[in-house]
């Protein structure tokens, strides 16, 4: 896309996100390149993050995020619509899968309720999904950058959904116009065998004494105290393997006896900064490892990163510095930082992707919609 082919207006949908500790709402349009999707513009977002509900229990508790998306979800669609500019909708798009069924179940009688008393089609949406479609949000403070516009110098690219509950890679061969049903099941090469990156960031960072989400904590402090990511020997799992699997889950033992070591030293605040930035270290070496060989394997021109964990500085530093080096075209692409983690704009867009293509539940086939904790796509 050039900056003289002005995309022209297409279908508004309104997005709703509750599947985990997110409460959010959001309103988006799809912007068209002749009648191909170009990008999508964010008209409003509300989101109400549970994280300090959550945090005295060091994660999140399903029904304590069913119950406070019951007492919010109302007024994040109340505020999306109003930053909106309450725009006429074309239809409503829903995350319905995975992710914990009581809170799921709370946006998606919303969204049903909503789609048949206003006579609007339903686009149910997988979480992932969502993540995948937040690589082509715009609004207007990023309305000058077309990089994330969709266009096929990017293909293959490399997609990492990266987050508190996932580590997949995924090889993806279509723009979102075409992305097949069971996009995700379709692409994946590779997955976590254990925890997701995210877990292993938040379970050692729980070790050290930081809040919940600990990834932010750890990446801070790596910074702040400029440790030294060598300092430990902290394991690396599968390395050797050939295949793009990932396993977190022995790094925690190896943190925790660490951490025991230095406490009884009384050294563990000395090394504070050390020892998080061998934690990083340890998890970043091996997600950026496997991207990079997969990167060289399946011959992909673009690295897109996705989901929380696209936040951490390391990660972006290590493929800042690769990309060209494996093979890349064009640098890494991710999505701004609010639409990193969970949020309803992205749930809007891949919806409105499903919409463009004719995908979406009318008549009473709305009310037949269901959440389900946990489907591969
Ligand atoms: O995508 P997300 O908001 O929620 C899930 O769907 O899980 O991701 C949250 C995860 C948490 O595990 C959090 O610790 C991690 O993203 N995270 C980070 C950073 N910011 C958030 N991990 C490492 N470095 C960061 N800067
Ligand atoms: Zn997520």
């Amino acid at each position: 896309m050039t900056a003289h082919e002005k995309p022209t207006p297409g279908p508004i949908l309104l997005g709703i996100e509750s599947s985990c500790d997110e409460c959010s709402a959001s309103v988006v349009r799809l912007d068209l390149q002749g009648d191909r999707p170009a990008t999508v513009q964010v008209l409003g977002l509300a989101t109400y993050s549970q994280i300090s509900l959550h945090q005295p229990y060091g994660g999140v508790v399903p029904e304590i995020a069913s119950r406070n998306h019951l007492e919010t979800i109302n007024a994040m669609i109340a505020e999306a619509m109003t930053q909106a500019g309450r725009p006429p909708l074309d239809a409503i798009a829903v995350t319905n899968r995975p992710g914990l069924v009581g809170a799921l179940l709370v946006g998606v009688s919303a969204a049903k309720a909503l789609a048949y008393a206003h006579d609007l089609p339903l686009v149910p949406v997988h979480h992932l999904e969502g993540h995948a479609a937040s690589l082509y949000l715009r609004d207007s403070a990023s309305a000058t950058k077309e990089e994330s516009a969709t266009d096929e110098g990017q293909l293959p690219l490399l997609l990492a959904i990266v987050s508190g509950g996932h580590t997949n890679l995924h090889v993806v061969r279509d723009l979102p116009q075409n992305w097949p049903q069971g996009l995700l099941s379709r692409t994946r090469i590779g997955r976590s065998i254990d925890d997701a990156a995210g877990e292993a960031f938040d379970k050692t960072a729980k070790i050290l004494g930081f809040p919940y989400p600990g990834g932010v904590w750890i990446d801070r402090k790596s910074r702040e105290l400029h440790g030294n990511p060598e300092a430990f020997d902290l394991p690396r799992a599968l390395p050797q393997k050939d295949n793009f699997d990932f396993s977190f889950s022995g790094l925690k033992t190896a943190v925790a006896l660490q951490t025991e070591k230095l406490r009884k030293e009384n050294q563990l605040e000395e090394r504070l900064g050390d020892l998080c930035a061998s934690i990083q270290e340890a998890i970043i070496d091996q997600l950026a490892g496997k991207i990079e060989r997969a990167v060289r394997a399946h011959g992909c021109r673009q690295i897109a990163i996705v989901g929380g964990v696209a936040a951490n500085s390391r990660l972006r530093g290590r493929l800042e510095e690769n990309w060209k080096k494996i093979g890349c075209a064009r640098p890494p692409l991710y999505p701004q930082l609010k639409y990193c983690t969970d949020n309803a704009a992205m749930i809007a867009a891949a919806g409105a992707f499903r919409y463009h293509q004719g995908h979406a539940l009318m008549g009473d086939a709305r009310l037949t919609l269901n959440a389900l904790a946990y489907q591969e796509s």
